[in-house]
């Protein structure tokens, strides 16, 4: 089976890395992780990487004036490693329009709120002071607005009486690590069959 290119952009942990590291592992799993690419030093998730004899690279911010060489030093790394998809899994940056557009229906995030609510940063708290019942997590692909964009798959987790952003957090997180492999072999199939139907 032939299996799809992927890199995997990271910032921080690595656990949903991880989830992709150990999906990839199975024969029958569409995709390889052919690159992790990493902005900062001291990210776990290198480590990550590492251990699973993944090639890594350090893209810094600090050696980037603008973001648009921060991200044409970004789709240079992605393309020279081979990779045709890509996956935000936790990494902290905007990107530009005219990086997202290059990767248009390649890219997906995980966004850890049932998009489109709670948007951005600090989403267990916001979910917490709503009060909502329900909270969860979902992958999207990639378009210029953050955290927008076409919805592959979400999974939800109850919000139970004396939570704390951490509790729940967690609870969201372990959703995570099941849905960010489905929704990755979805992408895949779905381009895919949309190629196979082109070249036809
Ligand atoms: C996850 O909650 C993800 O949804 C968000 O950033 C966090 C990354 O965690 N985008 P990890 O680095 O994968 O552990």
């Amino acid at each position: 089976m032939k299996k799809a290119p992927i890199a995997v952009l990271i910032s921080g942990n690595g656990s949903n890395l991880q989830a992709l590291i150990d999906a990839c592992a199975a024969p029958d799993f569409p995709a390889k992780i052919v690159t992790v690419i990493c902005n900062k030093d001291e990210a776990f998730g290198l480590k990550r990487a590492e251990k699973a004899e993944i090639p890594t690279q350090i893209i810094r911010n600090k050696d980037y004036t603008t973001r648009e060489e921060f991200d044409e030093a970004l789709h240079k790394a992605i393309v020279a490693s081979g990779a045709e998809f890509v996956c935000l899994a936790g990494f902290m940056r905007l990107l530009t329009p005219g990086f997202v557009a290059k990767w248009q229906s390649r890219m997906i995030n995980i966004h850890p709120s049932l998009l489109p609510a709670f948007k951005g940063m600090h989403t267990h708290e916001e979910a917490l002071a709503a009060g909502v019942k329900t909270h969860g997590c979902t992958v999207h692909y990639v378009v210029a607005e953050m955290d927008s964009g076409p919805i592959i798959m979400q999974a939800e987790v109850p919000v139970l009486a004396g939570d704390t952003p951490e509790t729940l957090g967690a609870r969201v997180l372990e959703k995570e690590h099941k849905v960010y492999p489905q929704a990755l072999k979805k992408m895949i199939l779905t381009k895919t069959a949309a190629q196979s139907l082109s070249d036809e």
